[in-house]
């Protein structure tokens, strides 16, 4: 794993931008992996800032996000699908037809997920995989479990997933309680993989990831057998990784 520590949200914002952006430049049909969460917000706006600045262009990019909340359509402002409309896509020249977000409205999780399977696997797999972490080293929506998960899935979300997504509606009896998930193992497959980590509260988390066992039970872990990963953190996040 190659570190890259920074001083705060705005630094990790505007170096893993860089990355992204001189991926894209370099290979201009880059298919990138990308995230929800707060993580990553200050990170797209750099890269919208990129693209009307003349230096990006998203014309031949395709991209994959990591997950979806079971049950909401695309257009439900809860949606993942609309959050990445809303942070990125409606504000660079992405085709929406590259665009493409596991169908939260498919009530049918098997054909949903096997399908995401299909359209990523089609695609050669990410070059680029963007994440973030869980306070309790989840990746995507791939929880604390036995085994690592393979493919794309529909996971039952616990309880302090649930508890920190509230922040992001009205009432936490709102939040969805299972959600579609591309697999840690489709998320192996990425060429390069950026974790973005910034706070305190993820401090154990990112210890963990880093220097605890390789177990299921931290599902980041796993990202210490891939071979090129670069985490870009700041200090609050790296205070118990001494
Ligand atoms: C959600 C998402 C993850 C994200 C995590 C951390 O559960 N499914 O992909 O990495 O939350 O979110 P945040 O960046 O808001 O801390």
């Amino acid at each position: 794993m190659k570190l890259i520590r920074v001083r705060d949200y705005e630094d990790m914002s505007r170096k893993v931008a860089n990355i992204i952006g001189a991926h894209i430049i370099l290979k201009p049909t880059t298919v990138l992996g990308l995230a929800t969460g707060t993580t990553p917000i200050g990170t797209y706006q750099r890269l919208i800032k990129g693209y009307e600045d003349g230096d990006l262009d998203f014309s031949q990019v395709r991209s994959y996000n990591l997950d979806e909340y079971r049950g909401l359509t695309h257009e439900d402002p809860q949606s993942y699908h609309y959050f990445m409309n809303d942070q990125l896509f409606n504000h660079v020249n992405i085709d929406p037809s590259n665009v493409h977000v596991p169908d939260g409205a498919n009530p049918d999780a098997d054909a949903a997920c096997s399908e995401y399977d299909r359209m990523v696997e089609e695609a050669g797999y990410c070059d680029l995989q963007l994440l973030g972490i869980g306070r309790n080293g989840h990746i995507g929506f791939n929880e604390p479990d036995e085994v690592f998960s393979k493919g794309t899935h529909c996971v039952d979300l616990t309880q302090s997933t649930i508890e920190a997504n509230a922040r992001l509606f009205e009432r936490e009896e709102d939040v969805p309680r299972q959600a579609y998930t591309m697999g840690t193992q489709t998320i192996m497959n990425a060429r390069l993989i950026v974790m973005a980590v910034t706070g305190e509260n993820k401090a154990q988390a990112l210890h963990d990831m880093c220097y605890g066992p390789v177990t299921p039970q931290c599902p980041a872990s796993i990202l210490q057998l891939h071979p090129n990963v670069i985490v870009v953190a700041d200090e609050a996040a790296l205070s118990l990784c001494k």
